[in-house]
């Protein structure tokens, strides 16, 4: 197989041999995947290490959605479907909806009522979805949609859907083909389970394929109040501030463990105060403005590499596998404009002046 260089032509173009399509599938993108690759040296330097931030905040509806949306959707639309549906934390209705859009169908989104980010609740609503507000917690929504899907002429899109998990393993192959060589470790966030399980396929298909000579360690990241991987056990009432990833029942949580043992990783968690401290961190260090729940690995390296205990973190023994000068890879999921509000806790207001060079040049 030749590696085709990067370009935005959307995933499934660029990696028709490597998912489940034919020729009589549609092609339904908004020229999504092809994402930056950033060199972190504030990162590296903290850990000695060569970091990347794989930012998938770029996408076409800002988040790594798209990968498995496009899939997904041109799909639904070979199979004949009208209609799809979802349940989300709101990156997985905001993509739905647009592609739904693109492809002239109806999408219908359930979401936990209050508890989506204001700039995903309005890209749902411009896409042109029916949105449902549940009087409960994603989990809840997923549930219901599960109902929904078995009873009705719904397609559900949610990462059950199997063309989802698809798309977003391309992520793995760009991380390879622009490395050289899968990293040593790769870190992401971790809230209904599927990207993490998408990641290791795609870096499982590379490596049986001989692209890359070695699999990464995986290290899932959860926030404190809604970790069920890390504690082992289903939660029933998962609370964080990173609203994108407050899920207690996971539903690829199969896919995530065999992630997790056949690469010998593990998971770790991050408060919430350490979330926010790191979303401020990563725009002003590095220039990346990055959503809560997409920071999530960020607050756990810098947690790390500032512990006066390392060896307290499950996060320890995972580095002290690594060679010397290891290269780590963070995905950061979706883009920091999707949620104002939670940033706006991290600024004070500007400060307002008369409109005169003295006053100007006064407060500089
Ligand atoms: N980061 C962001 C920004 C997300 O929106 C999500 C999940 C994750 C991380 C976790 O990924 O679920 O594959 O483990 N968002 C889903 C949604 C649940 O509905 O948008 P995961």
């Amino acid at each position: 197989m030749s590696l085709k260089q990067p370009c935005r032509s959307g995933i499934i173009s660029r990696y028709r041999e490597h998912l489940p399509i034919s020729n009589k599938t549609p092609l339904i993108s908004l020229n999504e995947g092809s994402t930056p690759l950033l060199h972190s040296p504030k990162l590296s330097s903290l850990l000695s290490a060569h970091v990347y931030l794989k930012y998938e905040g770029l996408n076409p509806t800002c988040s790594f959605k798209d990968r498995g949306m496009t899939m997904a959707i041109s799909k639904a639309v070979e199979e004949g479907a009208k209609r799809i549906l979802c349940a989300s934390t709101g990156n997985t209705s905001a993509s739905a909806a647009a592609y739904a859009a693109r492809a002239g169908m109806q999408c219908v989104v359930l979401l936990p009522a209050g508890r989506i980010a204001t700039g995903k609740m309005i890209q749902a609503y411009l896409y042109g979805a029916r949105v449902i507000a549940i009087q409960g917690n994603f989990d809840d929504a997923l549930r219901l949609v599960r109902q929904l899907g078995e009873r009705h002429d719904f397609v559900v899109v949610n990462s059950t859907n199997p063309y989802r998990l698809e798309g977003q393993k391309t992520a793995a192959f760009e991380i390879i083909e622009e490395l050289g060589e899968a990293p040593h470790l790769h870190l992401l966030p971790v809230g209904n389970a599927g990207n993490i399980t998408a990641y290791w396929r795609g870096y499982s298909e590379f490596y049986r394929l001989g692209i890359s000579q070695r699999l990464p360690l995986m290290l899932g990241v959860e926030a404190s109040g809604a970790a069920p991987l890390y504690h082992g056990a289903p939660m029933d009432h998962p609370e964080t501030l990173a609203t994108a990833i407050r899920i207690g029942q996971p539903a690829s949580w199969h896919g995530a463990m065999k992630a997790i043992e056949e690469s010998s990783g593990c998971f770790d968690i991050v408060s919430d105060e350490e979330i926010l401290k790191a979303q401020q961190w990563l725009a002003r260090e590095e220039g990346v403005f990055a959503e809560p729940a997409s920071v999530v690995p960020v607050a756990l390296l810098l947690k790390y590499a500032s512990a006066t205990n390392p060896s307290s973190l499950r996060t320890n023994a995972i580095f002290r596998k690594l060679p010397a000068h290891p290269t780590v890879v963070l995905t950061l999921t979706g883009h920091g404009l999707k949620d104002p509000e939670t940033a706006s806790h991290s600024i004070s207001p500007p400060l307002e002046v008369a409109p005169t060079l003295q006053e100007v040049l006064a407060h500089l």
